[in-house]
């Protein structure tokens, strides 16, 4: 076997394990899958903003396609692919883009909007579809677990406690909601102290976006997805982290770590600003939060001590950005598979948007360099200990 600083590791990749997928195709209002005249494949519609053009669409339910038409020349949300819910497709996905392991991910918007009797359950059963399909490629697959998070306290705690003891689980993936009032929420903090206690690491992902109201009244029918996409997805992640710094989330569970998605949204890039108006923010200076003697630790020190970063950032000066704010040691490669298909092309085939990702690491830290190695793969390989089975080892702690 190489050595595992040679691995290619991807840490952002998604399913919707076959459950999954039934549970959305029987729904009436989004998330849901539904079928459409004229189109061949069901489409998933997720996203806030396609709400609206879901609401401009006629539609019939998934089991009567015959009747369906259409009224809107654009289709809301995008085609469900076999890519969403097969292993042997992620498994031939890795191999085209010789990807060795990957950490697979529950894609959003998780268990958000499931019922809060039935979320402990839910996830206890998706987890176990989860660990199952990273058993069926033992060696090649681990996964982030996902959290009850509209289910009672205990029963969230409790899901901790399932999740550290599944195999192949190295941590959860998280929305920015939190139990609705957002990840600064102190009802929050025994969960994020038990994910750091048990070596379970947060990957924070973005799914709410912003208000549509901000994407100006043409971006529905003529901007397809790119707003809410390219810039909500990445405000709404800087938000949320904003958030959790303000209100001292790091220091009441250090133990915390988070990945965040999309090279941290737009964190390295504006941390400099947000240190600025901390520190000139006449209200935390008297409130002791900020300023001579607060002991607070900077913004960047966060980053650094923390937080790590994902890859998913498409450019080499987006790269660049993310390896001056957390440290080349902190950033790991990923894909968003299966987000982002080639259009028009062979979805067997390469894709760009994996190549513009690999080809960006390549361009900032210089090819068949040690830092490319580390981002491609070993990073991974060490920060979620891809060596090992079992979810937290021998520290695993009760909770
Ligand atoms: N769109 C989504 O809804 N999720 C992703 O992860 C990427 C694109
Ligand atoms: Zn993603």
């Amino acid at each position: 076997m190489a050595s595992p600083t040679h691995h290619v590791v991807d840490i952002h990749t998604h399913m919707y394990p076959p459950a999954y997928i039934e549970l959305l195709e029987s729904r009436n209002s989004i998330p849901l899958i539904r079928k459409f005249a004229g189109a061949d494949e069901p489409r998933l519609i997720i996203l806030p903003a396609e709400a609206e053009s879901l609401d401009k669409t006629t539609t019939t339910t998934p089991n009567d396609p015959a009747s369906s038409t259409s009224s809107s020349p654009h289709l809301p949300g995008r085609p469900v692919t076999s890519h969403y819910s097969s292993l042997k497709q992620k498994l031939h996905f890795m191999d085209t883009h010789q990807i060795d392991i990957s950490v697979i991910s529950l894609a959003n918007p998780w268990l958000d909007f499931i019922p809060s009797e039935d979320a402990g359950e839910t996830a206890k059963s998706i987890n176990q579809e989860f660990s199952h399909m990273c058993g069926q490629a033992p060696g090649r697959l681990f996964f982030f677990a996902t959290l009850p998070l509209t289910a009672p306290p205990e029963t969230l705690l409790a899901a901790v406690g399932h999740i550290r003891s599944l195999k192949y689980c190295r941590g959860v993936i998280l929305g920015t909601s939190g139990l609705g009032k957002g990840l600064d929420d102190p009802a929050l903090v025994p969960v994020f102290r038990a994910l750091g206690a048990n070596k379970l690491t947060v990957f924070l992902h973005p799914h709410y976006g912003l208000p549509s109201e901000v994407w100006g009244p043409r971006a529905t029918d003529e901007y397809g997805h790119v707003l809410p996409l390219a810039l909500g997805f990445p405000m709404e992640t800087t938000i949320a982290v904003a958030r959790m710094y303000l209100a001292g989330v790091f220091e009441q569970a250090p133990e915390l770590r988070l990945i965040l998605a999309h090279s941290g949204g737009t964190l390295p890039f504006l941390a400099g600003r947000i240190e600025s108006c901390v520190v000139h923010d006449g209200q935390l200076v008297r409130e002791g939060k900020a300023g001579p003697g607060s002991g607070r630790r900077t913004l960047w020190q966060v980053l650094k001590e923390q937080i790590y970063l994902d890859a998913v950032v498409y450019s080499e000066v987006g790269l660049k950005a993310a390896v001056e704010a957390s440290g080349v040691d902190r950033l790991m490669f990923g894909t968003d598979h299966p987000f982002f298909p080639p259009l028009g092309s062979d979805e067997q085939g390469e894709w760009e948007s994996v190549t513009w990702n690999a080809e960006a690491v390549r361009k900032a830290l210089g090819e068949g360099s040690e830092g490319a190695r580390a981002v491609m793969g070993g990073n991974a390989f060490e920060i979620l200990r891809l060596h090992e089975e079992d979810a937290a080892g021998a520290d695993a702690k009760v909770i």
